[in-house]
């Protein structure tokens, strides 16, 4: 068992960053957080992920906030340990034996921190650590993906935590091999059927 992670998406401009931040959101669910907290976001995109865990399992969360700080301080409050992605942090390659370490502890818990604009110092001073994937601006979005595959290493990439899915995916070298579960996908699927496009 690992720690709970949770990611919490903070500064994103409505409309211009929404697809973005829905990126952010399906990298947080597939590689291993629980659910994701974001402010001033299209509706939309909550929809569009409960329709993902419908139709691929598991139960990665959505959760509008009013705003980040109440979230963050309360996380600190609760003994999180907050880890805020940013290019001026501490190198991920010196601090991921220690965040997995924490990681490890299945009563753990960890908030991430990803930004969108210019990310105020609270941030930075309330994080027990600032993370850094390469000292190069880049996006949340890939370091969101990198710091969680450094801490889980690939572990998280297995189907494992996608229950109740009603389509998996049956890896294959050439093609799309896709079985449906017993409650089929609503498009003529016999259960368990396997289909090659
Ligand atoms: C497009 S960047 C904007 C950052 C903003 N200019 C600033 O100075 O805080 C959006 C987010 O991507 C993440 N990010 C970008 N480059 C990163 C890096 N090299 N390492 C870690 N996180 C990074 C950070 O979470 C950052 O807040």
């Amino acid at each position: 068992m690992t720690a709970t992670i949770e990611v919490l998406r903070i500064g994103q401009r409505p409309v211009r960053d929404d697809r973005v931040t829905t990126h952010a959101a399906l990298v947080a669910r597939a590689f291993g957080a629980s659910r994701i907290y974001m402010t001033e976001a299209n509706p939309e995109i909550r929809q569009g992920i409960r329709a993902i865990n419908e139709t691929w399992g598991g139960r990665f969360e959505v959760e509008y906030v009013d705003g980040w700080r109440p979230v963050l301080h309360e996380k600190v409050r609760q003994g999180y340990t907050v880890v805020h992605l940013s290019m001026y942090g501490e190198s991920v390659n010196d601090v991921q034996g220690e965040l997995r370490r924490r990681a490890a502890d299945g009563a753990a818990k960890m908030l991430i921190v990803v930004g969108a604009k210019k990310v105020p110092r609270e941030v930075y001073d309330a994080a027990d650590y600032n993370v850094s994937v390469g000292g190069q601006p880049h996006s949340e979005i890939a370091a969101l993906a990198v710091l969680l595959d450094r801490i889980y290493q690939g572990a998280q990439l297995g189907q494992e935590r996608f229950g109740g899915a009603r389509r998996r995916i049956v890896p294959s070298r050439h093609g799309k091999r896709v079985e449906s579960s017993a409650y089929g996908d609503g498009d003529g699927d016999r259960p368990g059927a396997h289909k090659v496009q």
